[in-house]
């Protein structure tokens, strides 16, 4: 099989062809590709075809790179295998698993992974977004770009300052001194301090790769490639693909009227439910952050066991237990919900807001998976640490009735984009990646959410 990728205009192509091992390839997968991926996807040509699917040589060069192991230390996770197209972009599980888990979807595992603090974000409308992730660590404030982790050059906005974080987390995606790649070579990314030394590292796996070295050049001609234009085509794939306003919200705003049941909740929702104090943005998150209240669990971040979300940024006390204001495009597709996917139904998130003390008390420890649940701490002592600080802005949220509940719920339905894309999401997925790595597919099955 010869695939052919775009690039630039119509009439030039890169040659990916496949060896009889796996792909042209500086790397020696042999028979070391870890088999738990099951065989690639056929798509009848649909890395080339899918009407869905933007065809510029930058757009191609990061729906490779966002699909390919070759990003992460021991060449065995993929920014795909966490941010599944066909879950949502998220993946339908409480924590996410890190590097050394296996499968993805439903069947993801834990293995030799490492459970991480925290539910894998969606990735919808996220252009505009001024800070990322749940605790806001990657932000564009006043001071300019607020990132955890020093970048290479190239790197303009909370999106592409974004990129270069998981892949320096050793229990994301860089692994530990000592293990080895899928080609069975050492791990050279674990040994690298410097987090730019890391990124150049990176770069230089890449630009190894011919298909990947001409896609560089198609899509940023005249440059001197860095880092930083892999990341800026991870995200511009990203926005290209998921950065579409096509929900009944939006036809709402060019005049179309909702559902009378989403008219009575966009009615609530902006008024005396009291939501848009603090889901205000387009996106309908925002920049602020808030302590819920949420039952927790899982391995936390630093020594105590805790995860305490903006505090850990930020060290002031009132920022223990909050986190940022969620956007909420597509949420009824990206469960589980809140930031450790602690809520299996969309429902129980909300209502976990109309009262987060009662809400603890009677958490329905079933809806986690058998181990997470084993060590989750409700007990009055850690409660009272937890509701120490809880968000006084929740009591803007007036009493409601549950058909009112029923027309927020409808509400939050019509953010849900209805492009073909969601529909069906594999078309975004490529049928092999430049690497020859193993590209990660849905196991089969129905997804959970919809
Ligand atoms: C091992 C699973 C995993 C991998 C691999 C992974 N992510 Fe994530 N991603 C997460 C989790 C978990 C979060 C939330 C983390 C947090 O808030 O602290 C997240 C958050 C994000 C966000 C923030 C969205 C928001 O609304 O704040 C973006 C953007 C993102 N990831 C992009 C990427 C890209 C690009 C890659 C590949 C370079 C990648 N991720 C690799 C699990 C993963
Ligand atoms: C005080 C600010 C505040 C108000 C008011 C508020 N929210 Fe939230 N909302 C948050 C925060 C913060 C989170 C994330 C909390 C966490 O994970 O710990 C959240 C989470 C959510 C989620 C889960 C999103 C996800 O991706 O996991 C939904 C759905 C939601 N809110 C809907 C609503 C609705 C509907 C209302 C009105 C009834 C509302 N919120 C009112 C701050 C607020």
């Amino acid at each position: 099989m010869v695939l052919l990728v775009a690039i630039g205009c119509e009439s030039e192509w890169v040659e990916l062809s496949e060896s009889p091992t796996g792909f042209s390839t500086p790397f020696d997968l042999g028979a070391r590709v870890p088999p738990d991926t099951g065989p690639p996807l056929d798509h009848g040509g649909a890395i080339l075809d899918a009407a869905a699917v933007p065809a510029d040589s930058r757009f191609r060069l990061g729906q490779l790179l966002f699909f390919d192991r070759v990003l992460s230390g021991n060449m065995n996770v993929a920014c795909a295998t966490c941010h599944v197209p066909f879950a949502s972009t998220t993946e339908p599980l409480p924590l996410s698993i890190g590097e050394g888990g296996t499968g993805t979807g439903p069947s993801r595992a834990v293995a030799e992974g490492h459970i991480l603090p925290r539910n894998t974000s969606a990735l919808f409308l996220r252009v505009d977004t001024p800070a990322l992730f749940w605790d806001g660590r990657v932000e564009a404030d006043l001071g300019g770009l607020q990132t955890p982790v020093d970048q290479p050059p190239g790197i303009a906005t909370p999106l592409e300052a974004l990129v270069l974080v998981p892949i320096v987390d050793r229990a994301e995606m860089r692994g530990q001194p000592g293990d080895q790649r899928a080609d069975g070579l050492p791990n050279e990314l674990a040994l690298l301090e410097d987090t730019v030394a890391i990124a150049d590292a990176v770069f230089a796996r890449v630009q190894a790769i011919e298909a990947y070295d001409a896609l560089l050049h198609a899509a940023f001609p005249g440059e001197a490639h860095g880092f930083g234009h892999l990341a800026r085509a991870i995200v511009h794939f990203q926005v290209e693909l998921w950065d579409r306003e096509d929900s009944a919200w939006d036809r709402f705003r060019d005049g179309e009227p909702l559902s009378p049941e989403a008219e009575a909740g966009r009615q609530l929702f902006f008024g005396r439910a009291g939501c848009a104090t603090c889901h205000s943005d387009s996106d309908f998150g925002s920049d602020t952050f808030h302590n819920l209240g949420v039952p927790p669990f899982g391995p936390g971040i630093g020594d105590d066991g805790l995860d305490e979300g903006r505090h850990e940024v930020t060290g002031t006390t009132g920022d223990r237990f909050a986190f940022r204001t969620p956007p909420l495009r597509n949420v009824r597709l990206t469960g589980p919900w809140m930031h450790n996917g602690a809520y299996e139904t969309l429902e129980g998130a909300l209502r976990h807001h109309l009262d987060p003390s009662a809400a603890w008390d009677g958490y329905d420890l079933s809806q986690l998976p058998r181990t997470l649940a084993l060590e989750v701490r409700l007990d009055t002592e850690r409660k009272a640490e937890v509701f120490a600080n809880l968000s006084p802005e929740l009591d803007r949220i007036g009493a409601l009735s549950e058909p009112e509940i029923a027309q927020l719920l409808a509400f939050l339905g019509a953010l849900d984009g209805d492009s073909e894309l969601l529909r069906s999401p594999d078309t975004a997925v490529p049928a092999f990646v430049p690497s020859g790595l193993p590209v990660d597919v849905w196991p089969g099955g129905p997804h959970p959410f919809r």
